[in-house]
């Protein structure tokens, strides 16, 4: 007998197709028994589509749908029919049509799922996680899925066309200096000896510069050992990329096209090019964060001066000591009691301020624990300063610049979720360049690479290397979403003096940077052309375009908070042979 095959998917059989004999194979979504029909949602990949079992016309297919159960997979072989007037369902593509089923084959059965496939869910997290293929089965996950597909599809699609080689780069290798722990592998032929799976391909993609290549690409898997949040994922996709002889407005201009084709490809809109730019200090002046979301306003204001001036020693301690006072004003917030501005206050000493100010202003003038520490016209000139009318709420934060940054950047995302100040239908992509090369890592009194240590210094700022490092800029370049770091790069140092003084800049002793990335340095001693380029986060990006809460959401089978993963339950033990075998004694108190 020839095998059944499918005819149609369970999302396409419409009125047209009436009359016509069809096959449909998939789960069964539910089965609802009416005395003598019995009614199933069938349902695959395309959709759902009512089939009927009708006793007098076909009762042997009958008699076996009494023993369908959810998420048994069946074949059915029947005529499309159109549904009677008022059985029609207007919310399914499929829903002014059945079929008519004359044939039934019971493919596989199931047991009871422990939760009904279904896109509204409330299951506990962990158990979708653990059951991750019953999970994906729902339609909504396999929706975001679907347009993971569509954005690298045509991210290669655009890249091919401009151009660009895909070439893999090792996962066993050597450490790459992006900041994170390594995830580390022993190699059991070399005892003793480690791989670190990479945390991106930096380096080698540097080195195809340097072998010709002149346009890399790679969707590829990095690992970094970090502590977890919800847009961040030990092991997680890049859409990495490399090009020679090209500058950073080369780069931009380009990743604006490709970014352009995506959401074209995903959302059918066109989205408006060139992306604004703004310098690294202006993000921080005025959003208190390096990746701003700039869908809303509440920008913060410096009030340091009008502060110097007034008696309030906080404030004036924190000038004196090289500080900031700045605030913003969260519009008709003035009605806050006084628990839910002690709260705002501690959610705000979780970020090292030492106390929130405010001033709530009235039609009457200010209300403020602090205002009488104020000389006359001193707060009026800090309301006209922060554009506070009457019913807003002023908050303001007295502290190193780091921390105020910190600290008002995250208040004024707090509050303008609260306020719902946030078009969730805005794409609001933007550059943020001119990062600063390094930054002092107050712990370990040194320079830090803000980036990476290949990013390339400015040419007008290279003067000041020696004698002000923390104002060159370096020539990198983040790309930011509705708030949201989506991926970043730089032009690289392509002269090993250049990378040497980089190094030595760092207070990476030469035979350590030679121990590192030797290979890297010598390869750039032997003609590397002028390069840079820039990696996107693949999940972040699909995340926000899916209106995903947590990049879990947009990765088949993501990692937990903890980085384990539920359904397999890795990582796990090994046996203790194995780990003789790889000269491996564990050290691990139970
Ligand atoms: P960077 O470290 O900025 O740059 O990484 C690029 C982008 O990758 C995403 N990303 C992550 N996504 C999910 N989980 C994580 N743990 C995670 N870490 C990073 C972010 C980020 O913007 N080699 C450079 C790129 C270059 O210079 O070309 C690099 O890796 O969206
Ligand atoms: P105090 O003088 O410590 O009682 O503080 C008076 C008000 O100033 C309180 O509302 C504190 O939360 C607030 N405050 C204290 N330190 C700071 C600071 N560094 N920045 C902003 N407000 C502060």
């Amino acid at each position: 007998m020839k095998a059944q095959k499918k005819t149609h998917t369970c999302g396409e059989l419409t009125k047209k197709d009436v009359g016509a004999v069809v096959t449909l194979m998939g789960w069964v979504h539910t089965r609802r028994d009416h005395g003598g029909l019995i009614f199933a949602d069938l349902r695959d990949r395309g959709g759902i589509t009512q089939v009927v079992f009708n006793p007098e016309t076909a009762s042997e297919a009958h008699a076996s749908a009494h023993d369908l159960r959810s998420e048994f997979v069946i074949a059915v072989t029947g005529s499309v029919s159109p549904r009677p007037g008022n059985t029609v369902n207007a919310k399914l593509p499929t829903g002014e049509i059945e079929v008519l089923v004359n044939g039934l084959t019971i493919l596989n059965t199931s047991k009871t799922p422990p939760f009904m496939i279904e896109d509204e869910t409330d299951v506990a997290e962990m158990v979708r996680l653990k059951y991750r293929y019953l999970d994906l089965r729902r339609p909504s996950l396999q929706k975001v899925l679907i347009t993971r597909h569509l954005i690298t599809q045509t991210v290669r699609r655009f890249l091919d066309k401009n151009g660009f080689i895909d070439i893999e780069t090792p996962f066993l290798t050597k450490s790459t200096p992006e900041g994170a722990r390594d995830y580390l592998v022993p190699s059991r032929v070399n005892p003793g000896m480690f791989f670190a799976l990479p945390q991106s391909p930096q380096l080698f993609k540097q080195i195809l510069m340097v072998a010709g290549f002149e346009r890399y690409y790679q969707i590829v898997k990095c690992f970094r050992d970090e502590d977890l949040r919800a847009d961040r994922q030990p092991e997680f996709t890049q859409i990495d990329l490399e090009l020679s002889f090209i500058d950073e407005d080369d780069v931009i201009a380009l990743m604006e096209e490709l970014l352009a084709e995506v959401l074209k490809a995903v959302k059918g809109i066109t989205i408006p090019t060139p992306f604004p730019r703004l310098p690294y200090h202006e993000a921080m002046e005025r959003y208190g964060s390096d990746k701003p979301d700039t869908r809303f306003g509440l920008e913060l204001k410096d009030i340091s001066d009008i502060a110097k001036a007034s008696n309030f020693k906080v404030f004036l301690q924190a000038v004196e000591l090289g500080g900031k006072v700045k605030g913003f004003a969260a519009p008709g917030l003035a009605g806050l009691s006084r628990k839910e501005v002690d709260d705002l206050t501690n959610e705000a000493k979780v970020f090292g301020a030492k106390g929130l100010a405010w001033i709530k202003v009235t039609e009457g003038g200010f209300e403020s624990p602090i205002a009488k520490f104020f000389k006359d016209g001193q707060v009026k000139a800090v309301a006209e300063r922060l554009e506070a009318k009457p019913g807003d709420l002023m908050m303001f934060i007295a502290d190193s610049p780091r921390i105020v940054a910190e600290t008002l950047g995250y208040l004024r995302l707090l509050m303008a979720k609260r306020l719902d100040l946030i078009d969730e239908n805005k794409l609001n992509f933007l550059w943020v360049t001119d990062f600063p090369l390094v930054e002092w890592n107050a712990d370990e009194k040194r320079y830090d690479a803000m980036h990476h240590p290949f990013t390339a210094p400015k040419d007008e700022d290279l003067e000041f290397m020696k004698t002000d490092p923390l104002k060159v800029r370096a020539r990198a370049y983040d790309i930011v979403l509705n708030g949201s770091e989506i991926g970043g790069g730089s032009i690289r140092i392509h002269r090993s003096a250049v990378q040497s003084q980089m190094f030595g800049l760092l207070n990476i002793a030469e035979e350590d940077a030679r121990k590192k990335f030797g290979f890297l340095l010598e390869a750039l001693e032997f003609g590397a052309p002028p390069h840079g380029g820039l990696a996107f986060g693949l999940d972040r990006l699909t995340a926000i375009l899916t209106n995903a809460t947590s990049i879990r959401d947009v990765i088949a089978f993501p990692k937990t908070q903890k980085a384990v993963c539920v359904m397999t339950e890795a990582p796990s033990r090994v046996s203790p042979a194995q780990l003789r075998e790889l000269s491996i004694k564990l050290d691990v108190v139970e």
